[in-house]
């Protein structure tokens, strides 16, 4: 179930001329406002290709996975509402700038999520993690609910969902109906996720349209098995076992 040939584009800043800027793979785009894809910078895609090459080995791995793992928790925070907020400086003279004021909780799709779960913690002092496992029930093949432990105030809360692989989608759709069931309201969840498949990204997005999603790439396809294409692999194993 692959979709169209991959986009390549040259990667640099835009005031080098495009013949000094290599040719790479870049992201799908997709049509849904919901869904933002990070820029397709020339850092990013070098963390990219570090973490997709089958032969980088798991320390590495780790290492660059947490890197766009930092750049996702940087920009889903963009898409909080902030108010605005004037200081002084030492000088005496003020300055209008805004500052954050809700309350946000972090949820994890266990395992994979939980390797994003430091990412959050480094931009979010303290912040509340919640946990959320779901597997593939073997006898139906479909995703079933078997855990979750959440903040009790949680629908009083902003929410980061974490999973870096969206595939089918099946996973995310689930944990999303948890956090409603539990008074979430949609719109104050975000859901950050590294590689997601062209059919689980845009599903999703048209499932839980005021569900903010923001993630480093959008792949190909899907392969026989549902990896992602060309995707990386197993991210839990490559994070946590290989
Ligand atoms: N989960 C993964 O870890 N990798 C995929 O390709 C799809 C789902």
């Amino acid at each position: 179930s692959s979709t169209p040939d991959a986009p390549t584009r040259n990667v640099g800043p835009e005031y080098r001329p495009e013949t000094e800027k290599p040719t790479a793979t870049v992201s799908s785009e997709l049509s849904h406002q919901n869904v933002h894809i990070l820029p397709q910078t020339p850092q990013l895609i070098a963390l990219l290709t570090k973490i997709r090459d089958g032969n980088t080995q798991r320390a590495d791995f780790i290492f660059y996975s947490n890197r766009i793992i930092r750049l996702l928790v940087e920009e889903g925070l963009n898409h909080l509402p902030v108010v605005e907020h004037t200081i002084t400086t030492p000088v005496g003279r003020t300055y209008s700038g805004v500052k954050f004021e809700g309350k946000i909780c972090g949820v994890s799709i266990m395992r994979a999520g939980e390797a994003m779960e430091q990412g959050l913690r480094d931009c979010c002092r303290s912040v509340r993690i919640g946990k959320i496992l779901i597997q593939r029930d073997e006898e139906t093949s479909k995703p079933k609910l078997f855990y979750d432990k959440l903040p009790e105030d949680i629908s009083d809360r902003w929410v980061l969902l974490l999973d870096p692989m969206l595939a089918t989608g099946g996973s995310a759709l689930m944990a999303v109906e948890v956090l409603k069931s539990r008074g979430v309201p949609e719109d104050h969840i975000l859901f950050l996720n590294l590689i997601a498949s062209p059919q689980g990204a845009a599903n999703f997005a048209e499932q839980f349209p005021k569900v903010r999603v923001v993630t480093a790439f959008v792949d190909q396809g899907l392969d026989d098995k549902n990896y992602i294409i060309p995707g990386l692999g197993d991210f839990g194993d490559r994070f946590y076992t290989m």
